[in-house]
């Protein structure tokens, strides 16, 4: 409970400052500190899909991965985003399946809720629609969607083979993950894993990539990767580091290569109904 809450707190302030017009989201942990969010949020997306959206919703991105561009959607197929955020992925998203397919966000903040809605609003989206809930109880039915796409959050759950179970649940068989998320690759300790988790904006931990894949599988998926897409590195982190009583030059070896934002890919076993 007490994750959900700092969680919502903080991306609800997130969200009125977006709507405010106070500037960007800027991301996790790293919020107080100007710009430190930028390696990871930082130009995640092509221009082409940005002129497609309304600005505020780019202002609120606040994903460490580009979902949409990775995930291969379809007319006419339903989508769902776990932690929609200000919709982002859900407006890029319905774009791509079109009016004759559906996209849901879904979020358990408030004001993100409302920034998503105005989003759509603003930018005329009619085959979208934005769910209040938690990923670990996703308020859809059975077999009910054919891609769930999720752009920085899974590790923010305090319970993330809940979240995994409910994925899989909701898929149609044939069914595809497609996610964005933090990974971490191999050993880190503990006092430098959880300072970097700060510094990425991850309150309850990422996964590490063995632990995600074993998860996966745990909960009935198949065709399971793990894909890098960008490396953060220790320069980036240097000042945050610092600020938390860590030396970045002591601690560069234990860092290098091992925080990365991925792509994450698996299947719901079965065939498509026709
Ligand atoms: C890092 S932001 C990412 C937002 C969006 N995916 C994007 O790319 O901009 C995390 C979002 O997930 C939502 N969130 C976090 N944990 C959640 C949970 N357990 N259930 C529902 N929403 C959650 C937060 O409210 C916030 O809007």
């Amino acid at each position: 409970m007490e994750i959900k809450e700092i969680v919502k707190e903080k991306y609800g302030e997130a969200a009125r400052r977006v709507a405010g017009g106070v500037g960007n989201a800027c991301c996790g942990g790293a919020a107080s500190l100007e710009g430190m969010c930028d390696p990871i949020t930082a130009n995640l997306y092509e221009a082409s899909q940005t002129e497609l959206i309304p600005e505020m919703a780019l202002k609120a991105s606040l994903g460490c991965g580009n979902p949409t561009a990775l995930a291969s959607l379809q007319p006419g197929e339903t989508v769902l985003d776990l932690g929609s955020g200000g919709g982002i992925d859900v407006l890029l998203s319905a774009r791509r399946v079109g009016p004759t397919g559906k996209a849901y966000g879904l979020d358990m903040t408030d004001d993100m809720l409302a920034l998503a809605r105005q989003n759509q609003r603003a930018g005329g989206v009619a085959n979208a629609e934005f769910l209040r809930g938690e990923i670990e109880h996703i308020p859809l039915p059975d077999n009910s969607v054919d891609v769930v796409i999720s752009n920085c959050v899974i590790n923010l759950s305090g319970d993330k083979d809940q979240v995994l179970r409910e994925a899989f649940r909701v898929l149609k068989p044939g069914g595809r993950f497609a996610v964005s998320d933090v990974v971490v690759r191999g050993e880190v300790p503990a006092a430098v894993r959880h300072s970097m988790e700060l510094w990425i904006g991850c309150l309850a931990g990422a996964l590490a990539d063995s632990e995600y894949t074993q998860k996966l599988a745990a909960a009935g998926f198949e065709g399971i990767s793990i894909e890098p897409t960008r490396v953060y590195e220790v320069e980036d982190a240097r000042t945050f580091l610092s600020n938390q009583g860590l030396d970045a030059d002591d601690i560069a070896q234990q860092i290098a290569g091992k925080f990365i934002g991925a792509f994450i890919r698996a299947t719901r076993p079965g065939h498509a109904a026709i």
